[in-house]
């Protein structure tokens, strides 16, 4: 949601309190159209899944170039790695374990699904700390070394594909039904506000900007290259 279609809905509201009831036919249907344009909590984690998801494809990417011996340019796995650490790990996460978790448990709902996301959570970052460690080309010389990290990495993708799959199917959808509109939208502003505190103006479009260059640096960047001729 962008912070002016926000400030409009407060305008509105403030409107709505103000003015007598006859006035505000026109003004609702200008808020509903401001409505479509915007973003709750959960599409705003949605998106994020997408990005980390392009993450994982480039990881793989980075596993079949050293698994062939090819083109084997670390520093891309090391700054796909990072991205994880500041993005995933340290902002969309913790989204998830200050605003979403504790209200499930609050409310006993998908209490033993909470806990094992949060325990993997504790794992993955685990796991990034020691792709970024490994992620260097002096890793190469060494094969225990070099299987540590494809250990890591695939460990990583096994993980988090169905932990994101879940969030997205089961955590968000039963955590959008536990809110009202207010309490949705609210959330979806404080995450917004968060969003551009951490990562500046551009926010979650810089970030796909950085994760786009970092599949063209792996030739993955280019979607036709994926369609079967069939
Ligand atoms: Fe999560
Ligand atoms: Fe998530």
């Amino acid at each position: 949601m962008s912070n002016s279609s926000s400030i409009d809905r407060r305008h509105f509201i403030i409107a709505c309190s103000t003015l007598g009831s006859s006035l505000l036919v026109p003004q609702i249907s200008f808020a509903k159209e401001d409505e479509t344009e915007e973003v709750g909590p959960a599409e705003d984690l949605m998106r994020e899944h997408g990005g980390l998801n392009r993450i994982l494809l480039i990881y793989e990417e980075g596993i079949r170039r050293i698994t062939a011996k090819t083109n084997v340019d670390l520093s891309v796995v090391k700054k796909s790695a990072t991205i994880v650490r500041t993005f995933i790990e340290e902002y969309h996460e913790k989204l998830e374990e200050e605003f979403i978790f504790p209200r499930m448990r609050k409310e006993k709902k998908l209490v033993e699904l909470v806990d094992t996301l949060e325990t993997q959570h504790k794992a993955g970052r685990k796991l990034t700390a020691t792709i970024e460690q490994l992620s260097v080309q002096s890793t190469l010389k060494s094969e225990s070394e070099t299987a540590k990290l494809i250990s890591a990495i695939n460990q990583f993708i096994r993980m988090y594909r169905p932990h994101e799959s879940r969030e997205d199917t089961v955590l968000f959808p039963t955590f959008h039904k536990m809110l009202s509109e207010k309490e949705y939208d609210m959330l979806g502003e404080k995450f917004e506000d968060r969003e551009h505190k951490l990562f500046g103006k551009e926010g979650f479009d810089g970030i796909v900007e950085k994760i786009m260059e970092l599949e063209k640096s792996y030739d993955i960047y280019d979607l036709t290259k994926f369609t079967p001729h069939i």
